[in-house]
């Protein structure tokens, strides 16, 4: 398996000089230099904690000031270097931490009983009060800046730990503190969403509409019923549509808050303000506060500014610091990556305590934001947001954040304790993110049931499968939906022709003529068209893809790729372009609104995946009425039933091995079907846009496992 670590001897220390691996979902114009790790990191071409300690503290005068200035968008407060971040560290969190062992029903019992008042007060959302948090001092500050500097002075994680002894009564205070402000402030409850909501999203034409008609009292609108208890979810991640999406997570980020939202939640999402956000939504971002962060070893204190867009019930907090997000894409290499994102998970905690929004869940995802709950064990322990429950959703265990030890110490300073085997440690003298996530959350979901049980298998499990069999009383599958608003043949403004279930049969016709313009494939519409919209990576199964174009064109079939990824799959797929002309189409390139036509044009959609965690297009796929073509694997297993020639049963045709063979003879039944049983491919075609593929289910199952961790 490409795993994606570095080379021994550049591993040295804090990115400078490591060699990028693949990294998921970069583009090709990413694999540039890393100009954080350039920037932030020259201390960390030593290979002594105290060379890196002394060239750090160098570098501090030079940068903050920099960073301050550029990043800070609106009044600067000249105390806010003081106000620091997140909370000290307390002896004895370390030892607690370490999940080794733990013995998991107690563990849950005892934290339950003991954060039920706090919990109930939490419960209640606090996301309105912008103003407030604009001055609010940050719970912990006081403590986090005599903390920071001593660590960043004398690097030894021992003496670090020992520290805050010294000082266990001063974190202890801003501890039993903390809920105060909440619940003074406490809670304007749901309701009060929506004013800002309102005047934040422009977007929302409803207020000026209803003003002017001066609605009798019972027009206004009516309080929803809800049939769950109201929870409030913090979501940390690294990607969300419409902001920035490389593939699924950015779906997902998207789709599950607000599905969440009408199932009674309160949802506020924590991203990187990454600059190449596009300006429309930059625009749309009010600035919520900020303050400063140390971070790790460094010996430096970070800006971290909240800029806010509240959009259709959902908030939206970006976390801005230009020196870790100013890049084009959002992944780059693991040099930058790594730091970044132990910068992103660290401030994304800060910034709850900073907002004074406790949630009573925080749920992460992938290994980007992996290290919240380690973090939140260790440094925030003690603070506000340390009695949030936490749960960490992997949506492709491939990728794990994994860099040497002395690096990843470096970038967040966390205790030794937490580099052991049973958290953060792997083979001799790695960390990796998402393992020790793993480890400290309190629940574990992946994308479908399927995958769930495959990653605990070593021809799955990407060499955590011991792990995950280890910690798999707390880890459960939940497949993905897709949200209708943004899905929807019968709206969706890319298509030539919009339809639903009744006259599919017809305007598909003409989509698919449509799509054959658009691309310049010969035009005609008892071509067979088979879709493949995908990220161009060995997951997905384009070698068997590539094996078998040869047979699949046989006159009366049209390929169409749509794709980024890795040059051998984009050349390979350019070249076969240019071998069949008119009938093979290779649109290389991530185009949203194609991806749009190509669902509703084709007849068929690929996904001969390796291992799909869930999939998301064959998702599409079914519900603008064309048929999956998939493996048995993951998510795709879960969602796609075979057809079955003698009963007319099923959603699509699959394959279990992962075999070209085995494709290219599920493709020839999906060909027979489609040309010589027409009739009962069109009942597929109509059944699967009935199928139901939306988020209500899967967010509820969510919203279940919210209130198994939050039990009051
Ligand atoms: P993954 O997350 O592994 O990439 P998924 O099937 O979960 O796979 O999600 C892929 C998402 O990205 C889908 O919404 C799909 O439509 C979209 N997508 C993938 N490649 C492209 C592309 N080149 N252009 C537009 N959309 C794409
Ligand atoms: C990952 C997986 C994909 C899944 C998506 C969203 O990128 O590869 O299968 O659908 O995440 O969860």
């Amino acid at each position: 398996m490409a795993q994606k670590k570095t080379t021994p001897a550049k591993q040295k220390v804090a990115g400078a000089a490591a060699a990028p691996a693949a990294e998921k979902k970069t583009t090709a114009a990413a694999k540039k230099a890393a100009p954080v790790a350039e920037k932030t990191a020259p201390a960390a071409q030593k290979a002594t904690a105290a060379e890196k300690t002394a060239v750090t503290e160098k570098a501090e005068p030079a940068k903050k000031p920099v960073a301050a200035e550029k990043t800070a968008p609106a009044a600067k407060k000249p105390a806010a270097a003081e106000k620091a971040a997140p909370a000290a560290k307390k002896p004895a969190a370390a030892e607690k931490a370490v999940p080794a062992g733990k013995k998991p029903a107690a563990a849950e019992k005892t934290e339950t009983a003991a954060k039920k008042p706090a919990a109930a007060e939490k419960a209640k959302p606090t996301a309105k009060k912008a103003a407030a948090a604009e001055k609010a001092e940050p719970v912990a500050s006081k403590t986090t800046v005599k903390k920071t500097k001593p660590a960043a002075k004398k690097a030894a994680p021992a003496a670090e730990a020992e520290k805050p002894a010294k000082s266990a009564d001063k974190p202890a205070a801003p501890v039993t503190e903390a809920p105060k402000p909440a619940e003074e402030k406490a809670a304007p409850a749901p309701a009060e969403v929506k004013p800002e909501a309102v005047e934040s999203a422009p977007a929302e034409p409803v207020e000026p509409a209803q003003t002017e008609e001066v609605q009798p009292v019972e027009q206004a609108p009516e309080e929803p019923h809800y049939d769950t208890p109201r929870r409030s979810v913090a979501f940390i991640g690294s990607e969300c549509h419409p902001f920035v999406k490389t593939g699924g997570l950015g779906d997902v980020m998207y789709a599950l808050p607000r599905e969440l939202v009408k199932q009674n939640c309160d949802v506020r999402v924590i991203l990187p303000r990454y600059a190449c956000i596009p300006q429309k939504y930059q625009d749309k971002m009010i600035y919520r506060g900020e303050f400063y962060m140390d971070l790790g070893k460094t010996g430096r204190n970070y800006y971290v500014g909240i800029m806010e867009y509240v959009w259709d019930g959902v908030v939206y907090d970006f976390i801005d610091n230009q020196e870790f997000f100013s890049a084009g894409n959002p992944y780059i290499s693991l040099v930058d990556d790594i730091p970044k994102y132990c910068f992103f998970s660290k401030a994304a905690l800060a910034a709850l305590n900073y907002m004074n929004w406790i949630p009573d869940v925080i749920h992460c995802h992938d290994w980007q934001a992996a290290l919240v709950p380690v973090y939140l064990h260790t440094f925030f322990q003690d603070t506000p947001v340390g009695h949030a429950k936490t749960v960490l959703t992997i949506h492709n265990l491939r990728f794990q954040g994994i860099y040497n030890i002395p690096t990843i110490q470096y970038w967040t300073g966390l205790p030794d304790e937490v580099f052991n085997m049973g958290a953060l440690k792997q083979d001799y003298e790695d960390a990796n993110m998402l393992k020790g996530g793993l480890a400290y959350a309190d629940r574990i979901t992946t994308v479908s049931y399927t995958y769930a049980q495959e990653i605990q298998t070593p021809e799955y499990g990407e060499k955590l499968d011991a792990h995950l069999r280890y910690h798999n009383y707390k880890l459960r599958g939940i497949v993905n939906g897709i949200d209708y608003g943004m899905w929807n043949p019968a709206t969706d403004p890319a298509l030539a022709v919009n339809y639903d279930i009744t006259n599919v049969l017809d305007h598909k016709m003409e989509n698919k003529r449509a799509l054959q313009e658009e691309l310049g494939l010969v035009q005609d519409e008892g071509k067979f068209v088979i879709g493949l919209i995908s990220r161009l990576t060995n997951q997905k199964g384009l070698d068997l893809v590539n094996a078998i174009v040869p047979d699949l064109m046989d006159g009366n079939t049209q390929v169409v790729v749509l794709g980024t990824g890795d040059k051998q799959y984009e050349d390979t797929f350019r070249y076969y372009e240019n071998a069949y002309r008119g009938m093979f189409c290779a649109c290389i390139q991530y185009d949203e609104s194609r991806a749009h036509r190509i669902y509703a044009g084709a007849d068929a959609l690929l996904v001969p995946s390796r291992f799909e965690p869930c999939g998301l297009t064959q998702l599409n796929a079914m519900h603008y009425g064309t048929l999956p073509i998939v493996r048995e694997t993951g998510g795709l297993k879960d969602t796609v039933q075979p057809y079955n020639v003698f009963d007319g049963e099923g959603n699509g045709f699959t394959f279990d091995r992962y075999d070209a063979g085995l494709l290219l003879d599920a493709v020839n039944r999906a060909k027979t079907e489609y040309f010589v049983n027409r009739y009962h491919w069109d009942e597929v075609v109509q059944r699967d846009m009935a199928k139901d593929v939306s988020w209500a289910n899967s967010a509820r199952q969510y919203k279940d496992l919210y209130l198994e961790l939050t039990p009051w």
